[in-house]
């Protein structure tokens, strides 16, 4: 039997290196289209079977090669930093919309089915009220959530104008091993392990009490394998639905790290919002999800990783 092509924009990254990995490739042949900007080749080195193509979403001729044949997306390559997305708006315009943009005409000269479109909890902006479901008003308060809604759109523009199929991801933070550590604007769980195992301060902003949603990379790349096949034409937050505070996570890290380790308070940063609890009742529904990772158990998975210890 012919198997099923499916193209993987950004498969090079943290989450999508792990999406590569879940994808059964008995019945699909999977093809990885990144242009490293923020990936790494390295990322899929334990994973077999599999083609490479360096290309960039920006390029028209580059996405309409790769999606020849094919019949699913899945979409993850953007620029992710928040910060960054403030000062270079226009390159994170050109990436992250344009480069969407191209993916999804690409698809419709190809006459390929269906895009899973990684979103970001981003695109809400900053919600007051727990238990916001799929339909609360987006709101972004940064240029990167802007970007990634305005992905949402084309894709839903799409849709109902050319019966393109999809299904959107709006995820909360990811973490796990294969994130990236020692940029500017890294994330909160690689940077602490990180500057624990190297006995540096770790640094809190603010008293430390604003939480956030912190989802196993393992458990999001579930959600888009189960995605394949259903969702279509749905929205979905992909979340644990609880809060930890930093200052949980920083105590949970000195602890498992067990070196001798300051933790420190500094000024709060810019927009760093108390945090509020997402509604995940729609993906456990529709898509029969819900994390199968413990925050301990993903914890030590990740120490374990940058620790060296497998
Ligand atoms: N990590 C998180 O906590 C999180 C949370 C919400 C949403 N997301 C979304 O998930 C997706 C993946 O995020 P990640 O954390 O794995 O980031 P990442 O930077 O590790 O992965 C993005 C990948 O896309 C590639 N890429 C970027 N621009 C490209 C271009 N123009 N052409 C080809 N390839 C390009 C990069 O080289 C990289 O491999 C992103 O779309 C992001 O918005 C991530």
């Amino acid at each position: 039997m012919k198997k099923i092509k499916v193209v993987i924009f950004g498969g090079a990254g943290f989450v999508g290196n792990s999406i590569v990995k879940l994808i059964d490739k008995k019945k699909y042949e999977v093809v990885v289209f990144d242009n490293l900007s923020t990936g790494f080749v390295s990322n899929l080195e334990d994973i077999d079977e599999f083609e490479f193509v360096t290309g960039d979403i920006r390029k028209e001729c580059d996405v309409d090669n790769v999606l020849n044949e094919a019949e699913i997306v899945y979409h993850l390559a953007a620029l992710t930093s928040v910060e960054e997305s403030f000062y270079k708006s226009e390159l994170y315009y050109e990436n992250n919309v344009y480069g969407t943009h191209n993916i999804v005409r690409g698809m419709l000269k190809n006459k390929v089915r269906k895009i899973i479109y990684s979103s970001s909890s981003a695109v809400y902006g900053e919600v007051l009220a727990n238990g916001y479901d799929e339909n609360f008003l987006p709101n972004p308060n940064n240029i990167y959530g802007l970007t990634k809604l305005d992905g949402e759109y084309i894709i839903k523009i799409y849709a109902i104008n050319e019966g393109l199929e999809y299904t959107i991801l709006r995820y909360q933070n990811v973490y796990g091993p294969k994130q990236s550590f020692d940029s500017d604007y890294c994330s909160v769980i690689p940077l602490f392990i990180n500057n624990a195992l190297n006995e540096k301060v770790l640094k809190i902003y603010g008293d430390g009490e604003q939480r956030r949603d912190f989802v196993y990379v393992e458990d999001i790349a579930n959600a888009n394998i189960l995605s394949m096949n259903s969702g279509a034409n749905e929205t979905f937050n992909v979340a644990t639905g609880e809060l930890l505070s930093i200052n949980y996570l920083a105590e949970k890290i000195k602890q498992i790290v067990n070196k001798k380790i300051k933790i420190e308070h500094y000024p709060p940063r810019k927009g760093d919002d108390l945090g509020s609890v997402v509604d995940t009742s729609r993906i456990k529904d529709e898509l029969k999800w819900s994390p199968q990772t413990t925050f301990e158990q993903g914890l030590l998975k990740t120490y374990n990783y940058y620790a060296g210890k497998n």
